[in-house]
């Protein structure tokens, strides 16, 4: 079912009565990224997941985003949605989300799941790419600029020609609004540093890494992952940096298991 929540869009599965997983996808994707785990999860929890706002199907606005207002439409979503206690489960630029919210609020989710993601904020060098990618979607669009970006978020396997599920994912995120991205990048750009929360994060956290992940690689994820007190850590094989997508087979299976034991159905 499709739902506007603050002008979001909102896609929720599955029983309303069965415990709660929020989905938040990366950039520049959209919720459509987590298909497969929805698919598989939807029978015996209620999924929720939504376009983040400036992508997907989410309006940008005036594209003045930060990583806090990012947080703040996830409470949104949570209240309205009157969840109790949801999995949290954030890839990348959702994962930055993801343990921005456990910061602020970790009283009010049961599980984390943390995919493809990192606690470090951008370093200089990384936020003079961040400020070269807007340059790049003023000068030459923002198609070219997500042609370019996506190269680095998946294996070379994946990206073979004419997989349709590469192809679909790459129109759906060049369809996103240029104002919508750049509002991404500098709200990515701005974001704090994460890694003096990891120690206190208590509640249990799974954390999957794609074996070729470029932009969040596993010795980054596995230190990360390491200073998590109550976390399991896996590397997924011939994946990249959107394991979810590319080996969902093993990310359910990884998934499944993880919340039989802390969220059971
Ligand atoms: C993502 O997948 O969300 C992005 O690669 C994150 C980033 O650019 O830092």
């Amino acid at each position: 079912m499709k739902t506007k929540i603050n002008n979001l869009s909102v896609f929720t599965s599955g029983n309303t009565n069965s415990k709660p997983i929020i989905f938040v996808h990366g950039f520049p994707f959209d919720h459509g990224m987590w298909d497969a785990q929805i698919e598989e999860l939807s029978e015996d929890y209620y999924c929720i997941t939504y376009d983040i706002r400036g992508l997907g199907e989410s309006p940008a606005g005036d594209g003045q985003f930060t990583m806090e207002s990012f947080v703040d439409d996830l409470e949104t979503i949570i209240d309205e949605l009157k969840l109790n206690l949801p999995v949290l489960c954030g890839l990348s630029m959702g994962g930055y989300i993801s343990l921005r919210a456990m910061e602020k609020m970790e009283e009010r989710f049961r599980a984390l799941i943390l995919c493809d993601t990192k606690a470090l904020a951008d370093d200089n060098a990384g936020k003079i790419k961040r400020a070269e990618g807007i340059k790049s979607i003023n000068e030459n669009g923002v198609e070219n600029f997500v042609e370019q970006f996506v190269l680095n978020c998946f294996s070379e396997n994946f990206m073979i020609k004419n997989n349709p599920e590469y192809e679909e994912v790459l129109i759906r995120s060049k369809n996103n609004s240029p104002i919508g991205v750049k509002g991404c990048l500098l709200a990515m750009a701005g974001r704090t540093d994460t890694t003096a929360l990891l120690p206190n994060i208590s509640i249990p956290t799974l954390v999957l890494c794609g074996e070729e992940d470029k932009l969040t690689p596993p010795r980054i994820m596995k230190s990360m992952a390491d200073q998590i007190n109550n976390s399991e850590f896996h590397v997924i094989a011939r994946a990249g940096h959107m394991a979810p997508l590319e080996a969902a087979d093993i990310v359910n299976e990884k998934m499944r298991s993880f919340l039989a034991e802390y969220s059971k159905p």
